[in-house]
């Protein structure tokens, strides 16, 4: 099996919790690839000699690899116009995922393919190494099925999301659309997906439908995961928390009910902070949650609506800036905290047996990926002990 160290780190993020700190941090260290594996880490000084490569970090800081765990990005068509008039005073709406849905239903698998690799790609070069992706916007059998497929070609982490909202040719018969979500849709679209997930909000689905979408998909295998909270409160939070699911998602508008339950549970709650970037809404108080015992996530929910960033760097800078975060809660929440809303063990941490997913920051520590709001910091991404992104080295023009 080949070996890489990585030496001359300045500042290593490993996320193992020790009782003097808990992002488990490590100066002037040392980090062994063997396969796609952590092997070891520790001080520079002692690392093992006979290894295969070494990469000096030269003095700069080295993060677990991103974990994304809420994205949408296999869609059609984009909805700019739609964010310009937002811009300019327009209230953000589920409706409008329905004009996604008819540019989705109208790509050909190739082009959504396209779409696909290519937001993975822009994930990547921001340090993105896990991301979950959803389907929604096909919302008939026949689309719904290739979306998770195509998903499923670009990560183990697929969603099945048909209860994103009623199409238009079942509007106002909403339970019938349900009951296509949880019997010809679920079969079709369950073989490819991990988990299943709604839309529990008011211009989506209800409560009572909502159950009946998660207890459908935890019956064929399915884990849940939920968005709710996300235009106003309601009660999916704790719905979510009832049923078990690994991660709600949004919780723009939380009750203290809503804190009350996550904190006693072991549902993550994951904020999404590009949603309330542009969509113009109220920054959820990521500091109190904290500060209760709730587990965090930070993700992007890429898609063309609410959201249309693909940059984890910015969204902690964000969660940061308008969150009450501390850089480093946010970047535990960018990778430990999206590897629990997945269940994930093996990703998210840097210690031994974990996979080498890693990501080498141009800037001495952790601090700049809000301190440098904006600016490309990712130098460098491992995944799976291979080097899958790397910065062009930066030249002078003669
Ligand atoms: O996570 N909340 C529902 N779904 C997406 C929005 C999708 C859209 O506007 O197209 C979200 O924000
Ligand atoms: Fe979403």
């Amino acid at each position: 099996m080949s070996t890489v160290l990585i030496t001359n780190i300045g500042e290593l993020t490993t996320n193992v919790v020790s009782p003097h700190d808990t992002f488990g941090t490590l100066h002037d260290a040392a980090v062994l690839i063997e396969g796609d594996r952590i092997a070891w880490t520790g001080a520079s000084g002692d690392a093992p000699v006979h290894v295969d490569e070494v990469v000096d970090a030269g003095g700069h800081a080295v993060i677990p690899g991103f974990v994304d765990s809420h994205s949408h990005l296999v869609f059609g068509g984009d909805r700019a116009a739609e964010f310009e008039a937002r811009m300019a005073g327009q209230k953000y709406a589920a409706g409008g995922i329905r004009s996604t849905v008819a540019a989705t239903r109208g790509a050909s698998d190739d082009e959504l393919r396209a779409r696909v690799r290519g937001l993975r790609d822009e994930m990547l070069a921001q340090g993105t190494t896990t991301v979950e992706i959803k389907s929604g916007y096909g919302l008939d059998v026949a689309t719904e099925e290739r979306l998770v497929r195509l998903a499923a070609e670009v990560t183990d982490e697929v969603t099945f999301l048909g209860a994103h909202v009623v199409p238009p040719e079942y509007s106002d018969r909403a339970d019938a659309y349900v009951d296509l979500v949880i019997g010809e849709m679920l079969d079709a679209c369950a073989p490819h997906a991990r988990w299943i997930d709604v839309f529990c909000e008011t211009g989506a689905f209800t409560v009572p439908q909502s159950r009946r979408v998660l207890e459908a998909g935890i019956a064929r295998g399915l884990k849940p995961r939920v968005h709710a909270s996300q235009l106003g409160p309601g009660d999916g939070v704790r719905l979510a928390v009832e049923v078990g699911a690994a991660s709600v998602d949004h919780g723009t508008y939380l009750t203290d009910a809503d804190i009350a339950a996550l904190a006693a549970s072991d549902t993550v709650l994951t904020l999404l902070p590009g949603v309330e970037f542009s969509t113009r809404q109220p920054y959820p108080d990521a500091r109190r949650l904290i500060d209760a015992g709730v587990t965090v996530a930070l993700a992007c929910d890429t898609n063309p609506g609410s959201s249309f960033t693909s940059s984890m760097p910015f969204c902690i800078a964000v969660a940061v800036r308008d969150m009450g975060m501390t850089p480093a809660e946010a970047i535990r929440a960018a990778t430990a905290g999206g590897a629990a809303a997945l269940q994930r063990d093996d990703v998210g941490v840097i210690a031994p047996g974990t996979r080498a997913d890693l990501v080498l920051l141009d800037a001495p520590t952790r601090v700049h990926l809000a301190y440098r709001p904006g600016v490309p910091l990712v130098k460098r991404v491992w995944k799976d002990g291979v080097t899958a992104w790397r910065k062009e080295q930066r030249g002078t023009v003669a």
